[in-house]
């Protein structure tokens, strides 16, 4: 079987729950706090790992606990966590997430994660492997492992979250982007919602497919997704769930997507799949602890 790697951020999670979220300036009483491993590069491991392929974590922590909490996490979860780097210094990153009536506003504090360096990489990308990286890491870094992975035969997936500028060059080396509405909007300099005209979707979906990546699947929240490549365009309906919290549904389905390539599926088919496992992820609190099984994928699947 093939192995995913996933390359980028590792977060120790602030979940603070309350009834709205504050104004500027106000003191809100009465909040909940819990502390979950997250982390965009980390939610999409264990997303890939709880669905039974062998998938490694590459990335770059402090030298304090929470690194060690979110080391533990890795292992209990069977994600290889020998390519995460410990740095003397910067603090693990530390994402404050603040949940209200099911939607979340999230602040990260990166830490380590921005002192991440292609030369830290200590394994050469296989032709049998699937590669994924987000913007949580330096883009230098992402660029260089991306090239490298797509040299060596690896297939590759950029989930270009949160949205940032990067050289035109990147998507040369990407199989599959994966993107929200509003991520979309800023790569194509447009304004776009989950609402707007599939036309208008899919006309930007293409216009990052001329600049090099083979598919682009842009995710539409409580609207599914859009598969855009050579064979067309597929709609890809969400799967019915009672929502808790929707953090790391996006990284659940960049980590289902993969894991399903790494047995040979081709995009559209492991989009579907996706779909199911991320309705599941955003029944539970938190992200990387809300990430399915492949079980519990199965009997969302069977259930549709
Ligand atoms: P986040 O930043 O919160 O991780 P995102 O904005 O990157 O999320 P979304 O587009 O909101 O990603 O969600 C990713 C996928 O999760 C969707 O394409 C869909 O398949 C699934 N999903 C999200 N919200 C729901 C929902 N309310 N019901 C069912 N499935 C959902
Ligand atoms: O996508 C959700 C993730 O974004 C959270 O786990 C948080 O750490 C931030 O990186």
């Amino acid at each position: 079987m093939s192995r995913v790697v996933v390359c980028g951020s590792l977060n120790m999670d602030v979940v603070v729950q309350s009834a709205r979220l504050p104004e500027a300036g106000e003191t809100l009483l009465g909040a909940e706090v819990t502390f979950l491993p997250g982390g965009k590069g980390l939610n999409q491991a264990i997303a890939s790992a709880r669905l039974g392929i062998p998938t490694a974590m590459v990335g770059a922590v402090g030298n304090d606990s929470f690194a060690n909490s979110l080391r533990g996490f890795l292992a209990d979860n069977d994600v290889d966590s020998s390519g995460v780097r410990e740095i003397d210094g910067p603090a693990t990153g530390v994402a404050l997430i603040q949940v209200a009536d099911g939607d979340n506003s999230i602040t990260v504090a990166s830490g380590a994660n921005m002192h991440f360096r292609a030369e830290m990489l200590h394994q050469a990308p296989r032709r049998d492997e699937v590669w994924v990286a987000q913007f949580e890491t330096p883009l230098a870094a992402t660029g260089e492992i991306l090239a490298r992975a797509h040299k060596a035969g690896a297939r590759t997936v950029l989930n270009l979250a949160p949205y940032t500028r990067h050289p035109a060059r990147l998507l040369k080396s990407v199989d599959v982007a994966v993107l929200n509405e509003i991520e979309l909007g800023q790569a194509t300099e447009s304004k776009l919602t989950s609402s707007s005209s599939q036309r208008s979707l899919v006309a930007a979906c293409e216009s990052l497919r001329q600049r090099g990546a083979r598919a682009v699947i842009a995710t539409l929240g409580a609207k599914g997704a859009l598969v855009v490549s050579a064979n067309g365009v597929e709609a890809i309906p969400a799967f019915k769930a009672k929502v808790v919290d929707t953090t790391g549904a996006g990284d659940c389905f960049v980590g289902a997507l993969a894991a399903r390539m790494a047995v040979g599926a081709f995009p559209t088919e492991a989009a579907r799949y996706a779909s199911a496992a991320a309705s599941c992820a955003v029944e539970r609190l938190g992200a990387a602890p809300s990430m399915p099984t492949a079980r519990q994928v199965a009997a969302r699947l069977a259930k549709a």
